[in-house]
């Protein structure tokens, strides 16, 4: 089974609350949202691998370590998945992006796939798969379907808010995958919506209803 980790640093708990408020506006949404995926870049990239290059520093020439092995990809689910990827890429500023475009039928709340544009080699990259929102895990699963089916083998999930039904339905669908949230919250109400969440995450990204 894949790992299953809250990133619960202080400064993620802080800003997450920021966004969690129906107050917070399109404009500050939108940079926290970046902010907290920027944050969490740090955590998901832990166990990226090293390999030793000899470097000249200005006294003496020294082993020293760099990253090696597999590229990364970074696949957010359009659209509110858009909001996570300039803050991951400011740490992995290399990494390529694909998207995948899928939106959540509102009656049935199954996902509906309607785009996929992906780097031509992703059986060679690090995949990180971003969304804010982890519901039903119906979108997830299809995005890792859909990324399984190309070739993809080495993918991470990561969200910011996590209902324990999607952690789920996840985990089960897709044992190999590490999962990382910010925010793991208490259930899903009738509608599909995460309790207490923070709403319709694409909605209050681009200022839609
Ligand atoms: C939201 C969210 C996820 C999905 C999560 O997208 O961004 O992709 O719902 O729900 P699930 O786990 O039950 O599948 P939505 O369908 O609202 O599309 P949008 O990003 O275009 O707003
Ligand atoms: N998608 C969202 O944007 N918010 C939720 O609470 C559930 C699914």
């Amino acid at each position: 089974m894949g790992k299953f980790q809250v990133i619960d640093h202080p400064l993620i708990q802080h800003k997450l609350t920021m966004i969690r408020d129906k107050n917070c506006g399109t404009k500050v949404f939108r940079e926290v949202v970046n902010e907290i995926a920027m944050l969490m870049a740090y955590e998901v990239s832990r166990d990226m691998p090293l390999e030793e290059v000899e470097i000249d520093t200005p006294i003496v020439k020294s082993t020293q370590k760099t990253l090696s092995g597999k590229k990364v990809a970074i696949v957010p689910i359009l659209r509110a998945g858009l909001g996570m990827v300039d803050g991951m890429l400011e740490l992995i500023p290399a990494a390529k992006v694909g998207h995948i475009g899928l939106y959540r039928d509102h009656d049935s709340l199954e996902p509906v796939e309607y785009f996929v544009k992906l780097p031509a080699d992703i059986d060679e990259r690090q995949l990180f798969v971003v969304d804010p929102m982890l519901a039903t895990g119906g979108s997830a699963i299809m995005a890792i379907d859909a990324l399984k089916r190309r070739g993809g083998t080495n993918i991470k999930f990561v969200c910011l808010v996590a209902a324990p039904e999607g952690v789920k339905a996840l985990q089960e669908a897709h044992p190999d995958i590490d999962i990382f949230c910010a925010g793991l919250d208490d259930h899903l109400n009738e509608a599909g919506y995460i309790v207490p969440g923070l709403g319709d995450a694409g909605d209050r990204l681009f200022g839609t209803k």
